[in-house]
């Protein structure tokens, strides 16, 4: 058993992570927290926007912003962006304050749920496919890294996924409350 305060969902975009994320908070009662929400929120601009407006390094910072501030909080399920563990001061705040579920999926996965999206800016250019291959190259090794436990996405629909991490969870996660 694995005491920790969240739960925090890594992954790259398409996995998952907000459908399953929803489901697992209602599941575990946790307060569901999507991290890309909180920077729409805090900056007042959609991700796109503030693609446009600070490039992706902008966009880094206020996740990290976030990200920090997410985390000081405890019985949340949060759901990161697929770029949150790039930072290796992300990768220590998620270590230190959560369980973490790696919901891994494959490029040709991604390609077919991501298909008709318009709001990812990474993926708005002609050569999908290579993005995504080099995306998975650089991040499943820190995805890994971080993960207490990962789940294949793939052949699931996210209530079968939900389904199997309630299992899993139930048997190495154990919910710490702050002490009162
Ligand atoms: C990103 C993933 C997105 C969002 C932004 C950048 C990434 O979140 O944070 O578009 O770098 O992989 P999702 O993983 O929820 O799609």
């Amino acid at each position: 058993m694995n005491p920790a305060p969240n739960l925090i969902l890594i992954g790259p975009m398409g996995a998952g992570k907000t459908c399953i994320g929803r489901r697992l908070a209602e599941r575990f009662t946790l307060e569901f927290v999507d991290l890309d929400q909180v920077i729409v929120e805090a900056a007042g601009a959609s991700i796109p926007t503030l693609f446009d407006l600070v490039g992706e390094a902008g966009f880094r910072r206020h996740e990290q912003q976030a990200l920090q501030r997410v985390l000081g909080g405890h019985g949340q399920l949060v759901s990161t962006g697929g770029g949150a563990v790039l930072h290796a001061d992300n990768r220590a705040a998620i270590a230190g304050h959560g369980f973490v579920v790696y919901l891994r999926v494959s490029v040709a996965a991604q390609l077919e749920r991501l298909a008709r999206d318009k709001a990812r800016p990474l993926l708005q250019r002609p050569d999908r496919e290579q993005v995504l291959q080099d995306l998975a190259y650089h991040r499943d090794p820190l995805y890994q890294q971080l993960a207490d436990l990962t789940l294949d996405t793939d052949l699931y629909t996210a209530a079968e996924a939900t389904s199997q991490l309630v299992v899993k969870l139930a048997a190495h996660w154990q919910r710490q409350d702050p002490i009162a």
